[in-house]
């Protein structure tokens, strides 16, 4: 069996952390694997390797092959590996209408100039996220209920010019579209000639990443309570058909209770089936991705194995210097089972970690009811922890709405780049062209 301990497995803390991983990891997505050259790709992207078997992929000391950077490309042309990428489609039953979230009302619209910036928050692949606030004097203003909002924004050429624009299209009306406790609240969307903006709920607990990387590793219960909310948060998507694709402690936001809220639904889908397009963070992605067999929700459950054991042992099972050595580990499937990993927990992960998906724990014949069930989680309340009824191991410090001591410090953002957030920093209105417009209607 591939996940047995064998005498050639390294322990990736021996070279980690290091700088690939101080900060946090980036997604990306299939249309940036094309800047390998054929002969760098590992065999498993020929579809010549099993899971299981042993790796064939060019020595990874050989060369230095770049993943991630050359984008955008001529060669990316030819890759059609988003070309199958659909919003939802018009048959799916999605548990909230689109009109949840906020009508863009003719008599008093909600505007992006009723909102000024606090500060930057994050900033992923893709995307920047902003702390905002509701003017004082905005019609919306109401001292009664919360003013502070995260933005996340994305550059509409950049959207375009990266393949993502039937991403962000799903990003927007699969989170319109859903609501759970564990996951973020998307509340209205806008555009200017520039950008795409998401108004969501401020999440002020800050990266799960940056707490787990403080702490080092969890135990065994900070793991299970954490883990918990995810699986049902999981559970909640699949049974919609919605599959995530990103699961990591960078996308997960402790709320100001303590607890997970899933953030970055970039690489969200409905898939009634399979889905082809590779993208998803290396350390995080399944053999089957990596193989382009063609994958489902499985993937999410494999990424609760990365994650249970990234939260237990402080870092990832599959670790390399490149992407495409983490691919190669991957594909091989050894992993490395420190001494001090009790045993019920190296079990529980190996569940997840196997590389068949049929046998895969999530994707078996009672989906993630099998999570649940799961003897390492014996004992808990599951309806206690979505009700919120279950102390969370850490309750962040947040004194107020605009509190950012939990987020590392960014700087501010240039106002010209973002004109519908600072209208007096823009350009007057005939010079603003807006080519990609078009392709975001529903913003
Ligand atoms: N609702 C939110 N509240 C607070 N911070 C957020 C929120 N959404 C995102 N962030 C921060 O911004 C970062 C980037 O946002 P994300 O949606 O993950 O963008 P990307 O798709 O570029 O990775 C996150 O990792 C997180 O630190
Ligand atoms: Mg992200």
């Amino acid at each position: 069996m591939a996940y047995n301990d064998k005498a050639d497995v390294v322990d990736p803390s021996s070279f980690y952390p290091s700088p690939h991983t101080e900060g946090p990891r980036l997604s990306f997505d299939g249309s940036q694997i094309s800047s390998l050259a054929p002969d760098e790709m590992p065999a498993a992207f020929d579809g010549e390797l099993d899971a299981t078997g042993p790796s064939t992929a060019t020595n990874e000391s050989e060369g230095d092959p770049i993943f991630i950077g050359s984008i955008g490309t001529e060669e990316n042309e030819d890759v059609e590996l988003t070309d199958e990428e659909e919003e939802i489609p018009p048959h799916v039953a999605l548990p909230l209408p689109l009109e949840h979230i906020y009508v863009k009302d003719p008599r008093q619209p909600l505007l992006l100039s009723d909102f000024h910036v606090i500060k930057t928050l994050g900033t992923g692949t893709f995307g920047r996220v902003l702390l905002v606030c509701l003017h004082a004097d905005s019609p919306h203003h109401r001292p009664d209920t919360v003013q502070h909002f995260a933005m996340k924004i994305l550059r509409k050429t950049e959207v375009v010019k990266l393949k993502q624009v039937k991403h962000v299209n799903a990003e927007r009306n699969i989170l319109a579209r859903i609501q759970h406790p564990f996951i973020v609240d998307l509340y209205a969307t806008f555009q200017d000639h520039l950008n795409v903006y998401m108004l969501l709920s401020y999440v002020p607990g800050g990266e799960l990443f940056s707490h787990l990387r403080r702490a080092g590793r969890f135990t065994p219960d900070v793991t299970r309570f954490y883990l918990g909310g995810i699986v049902l948060a999981l559970r909640y998507l699949h049974s919609y058909n919605i599959i995530y694709r990103d699961l990591k402690p960078e996308n997960l936001l402790l709320d100001h209770r303590g607890y997970l809220r899933i953030t970055d639904f970039g690489f969200a889908k409905v898939v009634d089936d399979r889905t082809w397009t590779l993208c998803g963070t290396p350390e995080y992605l399944a053999p089957e991705i990596i193989e382009q067999k063609g994958h489902s929700k499985a993937v999410d459950w494999w990424a609760c194995g990365i994650l249970t054991y990234e939260m237990l042992v402080g870092y990832p099972p599959f670790f390399d210097e490149n992407p495409f050595g983490i691919y190669q580990k991957i594909v091989k499937g050894k992993v490395y089972w420190p001494q001090e990993l009790d045993i019920a927990s190296k079990e529980f992960i190996q569940a997840f970690l196997n590389p068949d998906r049929s046998k895969r724990l999530g994707n078996l014949a009672r989906g993630a009811d099998d999570v649940l069930r799961h003897t390492w989680f014996e004992g808990v309340d599951w309806v206690a922890l979505e009700n919120g009824k279950i102390p969370a191991p850490l309750i962040p410090q947040v004194t107020s709405g605009s509190d950012t001591r939990n987020f590392t410090s960014l700087p501010f953002p240039n106002p010209a780049d973002l004109p519908g957030l600072f209208p007096s920093a823009s350009l007057p209105p005939e010079l603003q062209t807006d080519p990609d417009g078009w392709q975001f209607l529903d913003f």
